[in-house]
């Protein structure tokens, strides 16, 4: 019998996923709350909230939902896993305890120094004047965290003295993210690269390697966002690097977390960085990344839905099988994010578009796509290498018009050194 499954969230990310089971063979129904206009043309949206707990486990029980699959760590912070399994629901997502690798930093720290797992060396603050002192008889650019969910705000690298005395003001004085602690840790250097994988306890199922574009303009200029675009087939990382990646940080993480008594049962992401001492982690996240998904998932070849099952209910899956192909996406925001910005803005030729287009902030009104976030869309495509990747998706994304789109002109452009 066909399967219904309920996606929660309502971006790029939760588009992809959307997409993915769209081709499973065993899924009929797919929900997802609260989706957006793109994913209603794939799915059925539910308007609730990500966090909405119990109106999402109300929802399921009453549509005989088979299986839900969590996009967002705030509903995986907001204890989702644990409510829905206590009903008797299958999901596919960690528990609100494991879901600290990734919204306290110290937790996650505190596991890597424990286990072994490479990483920058670091302390915790909760005192302004301690935090200070210490950052005084540390080399600059230093590094500070805050030891929460800060919706990606809460990362400072301070260039100077002055810069940190700031940051941690912001943090500790004013608690502008809430009350917390402080991580400070050492500034590491090299390429960024993420690492998503499956897992349930110590499985771990490896996803192709992909890289985010965090600024906002050409060049890595301009503010952070949440991703302005991004590719697999990294041509930097070798198949040692992955080696070692996969088996002294992802799995040696599913491990501990199991070891602690918080196994994982979803998506380890690791945010790593290819360092002159070698690979280490920058962050852990409990979920999948975005704009990673979205140029992650279009390789998979294996049913997703069959994945997500296993993962729910902790039984061992056949090894996800990956396209041999590389693939890139380029990210279309709103004029002005991620600062201030304006909607509602009419999207055309969208029909043109021969590529994948994932929709990550968009209304629907009068048959017409509009501007509805910071970011809009993904436009991703594949091909044998990077290079007739980038032709394709930039071919297709100036096809689409709208008044208050921009985007980067140069998405792939580290892995496109070696594939001229
Ligand atoms: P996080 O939220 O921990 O991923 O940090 C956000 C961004 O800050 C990362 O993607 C890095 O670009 C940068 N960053 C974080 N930690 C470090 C570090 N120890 N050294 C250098 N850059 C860092
Ligand atoms: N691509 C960054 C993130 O998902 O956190």
């Amino acid at each position: 019998m066909s399967k219904t499954v309920l996606v929660i969230g309502g971006g790029g990310r939760e588009h992809a996923i959307v997409d993915a089971l769209s081709r499973s063979p065993q899924v009929g129904k797919i929900y997802c709350a609260p989706g957006n206009a793109g994913i209603g043309a794939q799915a059925s949206n539910v308007p609730l909230k990500d966090t909405d707990v119990e109106g999402l486990k109300a929802f399921a029980l009453d549509n005989k939902v088979d299986l839900t699959v969590v996009g967002p760590e705030a509903a995986l912070a907001a204890g989702i896993v644990d409510s829905f399994r206590a009903a008797g629901l299958r999901i596919f997502g960690h528990t609100q305890a494991a879901t600290a690798i990734e919204s306290s930093k110290e937790f996650a720290k505190k596991l890597m120094d424990k286990y072994g797992i490479p990483t920058a060396a670091y302390r915790s603050f909760t005192s302004f004047e301690e935090a200070l002192d210490y950052v005084s008889c540390r080399p600059f650019p230093a590094v500070l965290k805050y030891d929460g969910l800060a919706a990606g705000k809460g990362v400072v690298i301070a260039a100077d003295l002055e810069e940190a005395r700031q940051a941690l003001s912001d943090m500790l004085l004013d608690h502008s993210f809430g009350a917390g602690k402080v991580v400070i840790e050492d500034y590491l250097t090299g390429p960024e690269f993420s690492f998503l994988c499956f897992v349930d306890g110590d499985r771990v199922y490896p996803m192709p390697l992909s890289q985010d574009h965090k600024r906002a303009f050409d060049g890595d200029k301009g503010p952070n966002t949440g991703g302005m675009g991004a590719y697999t087939g990294l041509p930097f990382i070798t198949d040692q690097d992955r080696l070692f990646a996969y088996t002294q940080i992802m799995c040696k993480a599913a491990s501990a977390m199991a070891a602690e008594g918080l196994p994982l049962s979803g998506v380890l992401y690791g945010g790593l960085m290819k360092t002159p001492q070698g690979i280490k982690v920058i962050e852990f996240n409990a979920r999948f990344g975005d704009p990673e998904t979205e140029v992650v998932l279009p390789l998979l070849e294996s049913d997703i839905y069959s994945i997500f099952e296993g993962v729910a209910t902790g039984t061992p899956v056949a090894t996800p099988e990956w396209k041999d192909e590389v693939t890139m996406g380029v990210v279309l925001a709103s004029k002005g994010y991620p600062g201030h910005y304006q909607k509602g803005f009419s999207i055309e030729g969208l029909d043109k578009v021969d590529a994948q287009v994932y929709h990550m902030g968009t209304a629907l009104s009068e048959g017409r796509y509009l501007t509805n976030g910071g970011r809009v869309l993904m436009v991703v495509g594949s091909g044998p290498g990077l290079a007739q990747a980038s032709k394709k998706v930039y071919e297709q994304v100036r096809k689409i018009e709208c008044d208050n789109l921009f985007y980067r002109n140069d998405i792939a452009h580290i892995g496109l050194l070696w594939d001229k």
